[in-house]
């Protein structure tokens, strides 16, 4: 048997038929850059998450770093976020001139330590871009506490976690403004790349749709230093078939990451925790293992696809050496850049395959 870490190709089989004639639908219409089809997308995915504004761009870093610049983030400030992240988070803050400031994260959950968010604000200190790592939202009611106590705004990274809740909210709502990606890969993919972002301010949202798209009211006459991060049509088309899947592509991931906690039982290893109050989306299921890289030969050598999210902490990546980290600066970051390993979990997963990774897992 062969296990892989993802297969797209079985996503695209099941909803060959309406994908397929929406997107030529677009490509007669012409329209291949905003215009209605992204509108729709862009009132389908806000009504999803219960959230009043979202504005559809190119990919899930263009989403962050207009949602920094609507903020008025720029040079000299500080930006507080996680070192465990995928490296977009940390480069469009870098983007914007601004200097991210780094904290550690929370052992079981992974998530970012409130704890120790108080220790790293200064007079500098602009905002907090929180991750929902792993399809798990972060603990919001404390993040909000400290940004409203020490003026701070907040954005939600929910590249990660498409539907996921805390406390009955959806990630990207509960904060300033949330932002998405689309990359194909992610719970909700597109079939190139895309991304959103989320607000319940009005200011907001008509600032980030300026930025989009040259700031320009009336066509060649523009307001401020403003981007071409516009939504490309097809992919509009794509979201707008693949949104009303989600909830049951959700559940499905769900079930398996069950099935994986329930069964899994090996000494070696630890697992996902999901927190209470808190609905997993499980974008990515982790185990943590002290001897990680024999794991993963051993997986695939069984045929077993696997990932690591993510190997090297920002702080510890060549473009942040000037920031003066070093190894050991954030212990928790790093002991989990040096355990964690990804397994298999998509909604298109046959029971089959799911046993047969615990089986060989079990056995590990
Ligand atoms: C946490 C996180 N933030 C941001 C991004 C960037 O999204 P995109 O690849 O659409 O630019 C990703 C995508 O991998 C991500 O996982």
């Amino acid at each position: 048997m062969k296990v892989p870490y993802f297969d797209l190709k079985r996503q695209y089989k099941l909803i060959k038929p309406q994908l397929e004639s929406r997107v030529i639908k677009t490509l007669r219409s012409t329209q291949y850059s905003l215009g209605k089809e992204v509108e729709v997308f862009e009132d389908n995915f806000s009504s999803f998450l219960d959230a009043k504004y979202c504005t559809g761009v190119n990919t899930g870093t263009s989403a962050l770093h207009l949602a920094l610049l609507a903020l008025g983030i720029g040079h000299g400030d500080e930006v507080i976020t996680v070192s465990m992240t995928f490296i977009a988070t940390v480069m469009s803050i870098s983007y914007t001139g601004a200097t991210p400031v780094f904290v550690d994260i929370d052992n079981k959950t992974q998530l970012i330590n409130c704890k120790h968010i108080i220790d790293k604000i200064s007079s500098k200190t602009k905002a907090i871009v929180v991750v929902h790592l792993y399809g798990q939202c972060a603990e919001m009611k404390q993040i909000n506490k400290i940004a409203k106590k020490h003026n701070l705004s907040v954005i939600e990274d929910s590249s990660q976690a498409h539907g996921a809740k805390y406390h009955n909210r959806h990630a990207g709502t509960m904060s300033d403004i949330g932002t998405f990606s689309f990359y194909p890969g992610k719970n909700l993919g597109a079939t190139g790349e895309g991304g959103a972002i989320i607000t319940n301010n009005k200011k907001l949202d008509q600032k980030v749709k300026e930025l989009r798209n040259w700031s320009q009211p009336k066509r060649y006459f523009h307001n401020d230093i403003s981007y071409n991060y516009r939504m490309d049509t097809i992919q509009a088309a794509a979201l707008n078939v693949k949104l009303k899947y989600l909830n049951e592509w959700t559940l499905k991931r769900r079930r398996i990451a069950s099935e994986y906690q329930c069964r899994l039982k090996n000494g070696k290893l630890e697992f996902s925790y999901e927190k209470p109050n808190n609905f997993h989306v499980y974008h990515i299921f982790s185990l943590f293992c002290e001897n990680r890289l024999s794991l993963q030969k051993y997986l695939n050598k069984n045929k077993i696809g696997t990932n690591f999210h993510y190997p090297v902490p920002a702080h510890l990546q060549k473009p942040y050496i000037n920031l003066g980290y070093k190894k050991g600066d954030f212990p928790i970051t790093e002991t989990i850049a040096n355990s964690q390993i990804s397994i298999p979990i998509f909604p298109e997963m046959k029971k089959n395959e799911i046993d047969y990774v615990i089986k060989i897992i079990n056995n590990f």
